[in-house]
């Protein structure tokens, strides 16, 4: 029997656009039955790219409708916590964009409200599932890369005056943190899909491209209890925009290409020593690969529901990530290195902002 389709409304339509198409694609598991924005235009243009769609402008419609099983959450950080809850409460399973919320301690309540309600978040991490990446975590899974020595993470972006334009941008109280935050977040999460979570930071950040309150350029060391370093440093005022990972393990190099968007995705390069050449070889072919971007995490997604095991991103990796930007914050402004896991009576597990 063919599972029926996942019905899905998307709340926010900047980014939530590339929802919508994904979900588009995948129409063999979804439907796209409503897209919520407040500007009447974006919704009313956004519901005429499908066939039945409906455009709504008050997204408590759509916590309400009885013909929603999942709605995806696009709109600005700061209303992510209240709109995850209501939709949760609603009885709708919710997939947000990042960030997820503001601190640690608001994925610790959302935690709380998938059990009182039943119903659960999938945080979207699309970046993950570029196939470059995915072969170097299926050759770590395959226990053939030996032991980590140094990562190293270049993300150099550009962002200007009409990006900041956006009222919510460049603000705490409205984007929650900068270049750290909303763009490096994606490259902490690579790193530590393949590393794990670092036990040690050293962060410098500064406000260096933009007028705006949030940082914008970083300097960022990190260390794994088990030896491994890595640094990763980011910027939004690079006239090349290129994001690249390197990775040297014991048994090999691996090295993205530098698109700065899709660098998870081929080609990427990996060398192996000459005396484990035959095995990381043989381990490479074996590699199937999967879809990518927000394509391949809604279709693992809608694969999970189907087999009833946990979604692909879980809000277990949005607090890994949301911690490591707290202790990244925390040691920039004490000038420390700054341990992971952090303590449960650290302030800033409640929030980051200065
Ligand atoms: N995963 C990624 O690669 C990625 C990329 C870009 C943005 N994002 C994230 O997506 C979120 C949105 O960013 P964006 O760039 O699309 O912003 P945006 O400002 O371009 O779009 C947000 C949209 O939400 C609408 N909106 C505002 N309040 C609303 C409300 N209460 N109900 C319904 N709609 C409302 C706005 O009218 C706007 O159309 C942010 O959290 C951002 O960090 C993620």
């Amino acid at each position: 029997m063919t599972e029926p389709r996942i019905r899905v409304a998307i709340v926010g339509l900047g980014i939530g656009r590339m929802h919508v198409l994904a979900f588009a694609e995948l129409r063999a598991m979804y439907q796209v039955v409503a897209v919520c924005d407040t500007d009447a235009d974006r919704a009313a243009e956004v519901a005429g790219w499908l066939k039945d769609v409906r455009a709504v402008t008050d997204p408590e419609e759509i916590w309400a409708a009885d013909d929603v099983d999942v709605v995806s959450i696009c709109t600005p950080p700061a209303l992510h916590r209240a709109q995850v809850e209501a939709a949760l409460r609603a009885g709708k399973d919710v997939i947000c964009e990042k960030p997820l919320v503001g601190s640690v301690s608001q994925v610790d309540e959302l935690a709380a409200l998938e059990v009182e309600t039943g119903h659960h978040v999938m945080p979207v991490f699309q970046y993950r599932f570029g196939n470059g990446l995915q072969k170097l975590k299926w050759l770590v899974d395959q226990d053939v890369t030996g032991r980590p020595f140094v990562a190293n993470v270049d993300m150099a972006w550009l962002r200007g005056a009409d990006y900041y334009a956006t009222e919510w941008r460049g603000r705490w109280e409205t984007e929650l943190g900068g270049v750290v935050l909303t763009h490096a977040v994606h490259a902490l999460d690579m790193l530590m899909q393949i590393l794990g979570p670092p036990s040690a930071v050293w962060a410098r950040l500064a406000t260096l491209v933009n007028d705006i309150e949030t940082e914008d350029s970083a300097a960022i060391t990190l260390r794994w209890s088990y030896g491994g370093l890595a640094t990763v440093s980011a910027t939004l005022g690079s006239a090349q925009e290129i994001t690249r990972h390197r990775f040297t393990f014991e048994h090999l190099s691996a090295e993205s290409g530098t698109d700065p968007y899709y660098s998870s995705f081929e080609p990427w390069t990996f060398t192996p020593t000459e005396d484990h050449a035959e095995e990381i070889e043989a381990a490479l072919d074996q590699f199937v690969p999967g879809k990518e971007d927000y394509i391949g995490q809604f279709d693992r997604y809608a694969d999970a529901r189907a087999k009833g095991t946990p979604p692909p991103v879980l809000l277990a990796d949005a607090r890994q990530a949301l911690e490591l930007v707290t202790a990244l914050y925390l040691s920039d402004r004490q000038h420390r290195e700054v341990s992971l896991p952090l303590p449960a009576d650290e302030p800033a597990l409640n929030g980051w902002e200065p």
